[in-house]
């Protein structure tokens, strides 16, 4: 009987599994890159900020209906969310069943401590994630006092220091995060061949890493000392 042609069934999955964390993955920075700047918007007033939130809303009427763009945007975010979780668990249970069957060949300990990073620092954001949505999308949780106004929730949020303390180690996470994800992405899509493209995908990583999470910690930092108020 011939042999099928290509790799084992086994080893696409994984990489079918790699290429699904990649792409949501792309997804996820092109998505924190865009709120990022949004929030960034608070550094020019009240006005500026308000105006925003509320253009997210508006944008594409008539065509779309009242937060439209908004509800397409959480569908991709929720789709992406599952795939990503999905591919990390398959991934992280297949590792684990090849290594109590001896087959795995002895990882780098410096390879599976950053994978380990990435599925706790993966569980850390998940959960951030869910206490960020309960404060400013449901606002079932309003450190600081509720208000009309997006701005007001901001600077009510923000003006308590452990609130901040939250978002700083949440950001601190997402370095992390972002940081190895870049660079496991590219490994997945190919793009670190040579010494040297390893290297363009590592600072990438860390110049993707520390543009969002500065970015990010920006306005609450203003806030709370005072500056955006
Ligand atoms: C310091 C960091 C951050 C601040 C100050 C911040 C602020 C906000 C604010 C004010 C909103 C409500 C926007 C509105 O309703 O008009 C929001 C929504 C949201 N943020 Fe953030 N955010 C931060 C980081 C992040 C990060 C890192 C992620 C994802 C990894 C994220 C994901 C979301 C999501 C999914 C929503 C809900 C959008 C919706 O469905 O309405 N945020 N954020």
């Amino acid at each position: 009987m011939s042999k099928p042609a290509g790799p084992p069934k086994g080893r696409r999955t994984t990489v079918a599994l790699k290429l699904l964390m990649a792409g949501t993955g792309i997804i996820f920075i092109g998505y924190v890159l865009l709120h990022m700047y949004g929030n960034l918007k608070a550094i020019s007033g009240k006005e500026s900020f308000d105006t925003y939130a509320e253009h997210l809303r508006t944008f594409g009427e008539p065509i779309l209906p009242y937060s439209g763009l908004l509800w397409i945007i959480r569908a991709v975010l929720i789709l992406s969310l599952v795939g990503h979780a999905y591919a990390a668990f398959k991934l992280w249970k297949r590792a684990q069943d090849a290594r109590t069957q001896r087959y795995a060949v002895k990882k780098a300990v410096s390879s599976s401590l950053s994978s380990r990073w990435m599925r706790w620092g993966g569980v850390a954001l998940l959960l951030f994630i869910v206490f960020h949505i309960l404060q400013f999308t449901t606002r079932t949780i309003t450190p600081g006092g509720d208000a009309g106004s997006p701005f007001d929730r901001l600077v009510n949020g923000f003006s308590l220091w452990w609130v901040f303390l939250i978002y700083l180690a949440a950001m601190f996470a997402l370095a992390m995060h972002l940081h190895h994800g870049v660079f496991s992405a590219s490994q997945t899509l190919g793009w670190t061949s040579s010494a040297l493209s390893r290297r363009v995908a590592r600072i990438t990583g860390w110049v993707i890493a520390l543009v969002i999470s500065v970015g990010f910690t920006i306005p609450p930092f203003l806030i709370l000392i005072g500056v955006i108020k």
